[in-house]
């Protein structure tokens, strides 16, 4: 095998789908590209993101303690790049993305009425943001496009470069270990 440098390594963890991040401060709407993220628990379903301190959204986020997190489709791949290289301090970016905000249930940040699947969050543990820059969020609400299953989503490999989903390899048979799963299933929508 061929060593790598170690600040490599998030090329190969990565890759969940990259997502958007709106919030919602002072009435004003604002969305973020992230591509650092993970899934910390099933029940109570909890999501880890990285947000820099250098981010609009960081601040929104942390006075809030509220966001929603946005899976774009694979079609949308050029303008999830350019929300990801402006910031919110500058431009209003629903409106320079022409993206469609969407009221969501439980929190003040937009659902975004263009993506895949949408996904409200409260923050539920902030211990680790001024070390890391680390929020876990709990997942009060889950949105799914009636064609989620239809579309397919990008996959960050590090400087805009992304892997797009392909092929769907289903050994959900297998998993008989795990059978009592929430929302155990083959397609986005459970
Ligand atoms: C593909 C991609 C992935 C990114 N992933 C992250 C991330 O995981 N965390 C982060 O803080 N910023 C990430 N960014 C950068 C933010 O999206 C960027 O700083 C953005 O301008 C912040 O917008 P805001 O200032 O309006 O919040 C990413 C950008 C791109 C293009």
């Amino acid at each position: 095998m061929r060593r790598i440098a170690a600040e490599q390594c998030y090329r190969l963890i990565e890759p969940g789908p990259i997502v958007l991040v709106t919030t919602c401060m002072d009435g004003e709407m604002n969305v973020m590209t992230l591509g650092f993220h993970m899934m910390v628990s099933h029940d109570p379903p909890l999501v880890a993101v990285v947000l820099g301190p250098w981010d609009h959204s960081f601040s929104a986020l942390r006075a809030t303690g509220e966001c929603v997190i946005s899976v774009p489709p694979a079609s949308m791949a050029e303008k999830v790049v350019d929300i990801g290289n402006c910031s919110g301090a500058d431009v209003d970016k629903f409106e320079r993305f022409d993206l469609t905000a969407l009221e969501a249930s439980h929190v003040s940040a937009p659902l975004i009425a263009e993506c895949v699947a949408n996904v409200e969050c409260r923050v539920a543990d902030d211990r680790m943001v001024d070390d890391h820059s680390l929020f876990i969020l709990s997942a009060e609400a889950v949105w799914i496009a009636d064609d989620a299953d239809s579309q397919r989503t990008l996959h960050h490999r590090g400087d805009g470069v992304f892997a797009v989903d392909g092929e769907i390899v289903d050994h959900h048979a297998r998993m008989t270990k795990w059978r009592d799963l929430p929302l155990a299933g083959r397609g986005l929508g459970g």
